[in-house]
């Protein structure tokens, strides 16, 4: 068992082009997609090497990584839209994907396994109790996962605009419109749900307090470090209904660099 997984990512190039082909409108998001999926493969492999993961860990944490989008693509083909709740939960999808396409059927029992439940959970807002191997993988997918969201929020929020609809997963871009309960997860010092989200200000405050869901010292780092966070908070108004939770979520990430603590509010 090594960490190769040259085959499986020419596949899923294949796979990504072959729907893309399809795409008669178009097709940027998928190419962000396309993009986002070896962006998170490349955050997972610096989890999995920070954190000296051996196997069958390592390989389990690649595959998932490579897999965890990979009904994304079918999905804007055949939906138009990432919004999981006006089409299918993406991540059952893509496990469905994997099984109809044979993908892990040369893995081990236990490698076939983990990666198949880190695919199906990586987008659930919370984990329910899992065996380690599963438990360990699905949380290096979720933190590599949200640390490229932030490179493509940040890269399209604080870009020439205007907003992609898709991008922003709908929202509203009205400064007066705020989630009551997205405010609230931001000043309790816990993670705001896409279930919350009223405004594009919204998803930015969403975004910053993700810093409380970093399960791994790597991924704490790259979240202060790359510095997307802080973008998408300090262009946030100074006065509005986010500007509270946008100080209170900015002194965090300034305490955080300094300390790379992260101490619940
Ligand atoms: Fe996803």
């Amino acid at each position: 068992m090594d960490n190769n997984i040259h085959s499986h990512e020419q596949w899923l190039r294949k796979h990504a082009a072959s729907i893309r082909a399809q795409e008669q409108e178009d097709p940027v998001p998928l190419d962000l997609k396309l993009q986002h999926t070896f962006c998170v493969l490349e955050q997972a492999r610096r989890i999995v090497a920070s954190e000296g993961f051996g196997q069958p860990l390592a390989r389990c944490c690649h595959l998932a990584a490579l897999y965890h989008d990979v009904a994304r693509f079918t999905q804007y083909l055949r939906y138009r839209t990432f919004r999981d709740s006006l089409s299918r939960n993406h991540g059952l999808m893509g496990v469905g994907i994997l099984k109809r396409e044979q993908r892990l059927v040369a893995e081990s029992p236990q490698v076939r396994k983990a990666v198949q439940t880190a695919v199906a959970l990586h987008n659930r807002f919370a984990l329910p109790p899992l065996p380690s191997l599963m438990q360990t993988t699905t949380l290096v997918i979720r933190d590599a996962d949200k640390l490229d969201i932030l490179r493509v929020m940040d890269e399209h929020l604080n870009g020439p605009g205007p907003y992609c609809p898709t991008i922003v997963l709908s929202q509203p871009d009205d400064p007066t419109k705020a989630g009551a309960e997205v405010l609230k997860a931001a000043l309790e010092g816990r993670p705001a749900a896409y279930t919350d989200l009223c405004s594009v200000n919204d998803f930015r405050v969403l975004l910053g307090t993700w810093l409380y869901d970093m399960h791994f010292a790597a991924s704490r780092s790259s979240f202060v470090e790359n510095g997307h966070a802080r973008r998408l908070l300090e262009a946030l108004p100074d006065d509005g209904p986010h500007a509270r939770a946008r100080d209170v979520l900015l002194a965090r990430l300034e305490h955080v660099t300094h300390t790379q603590e992260v101490c619940h509010a």
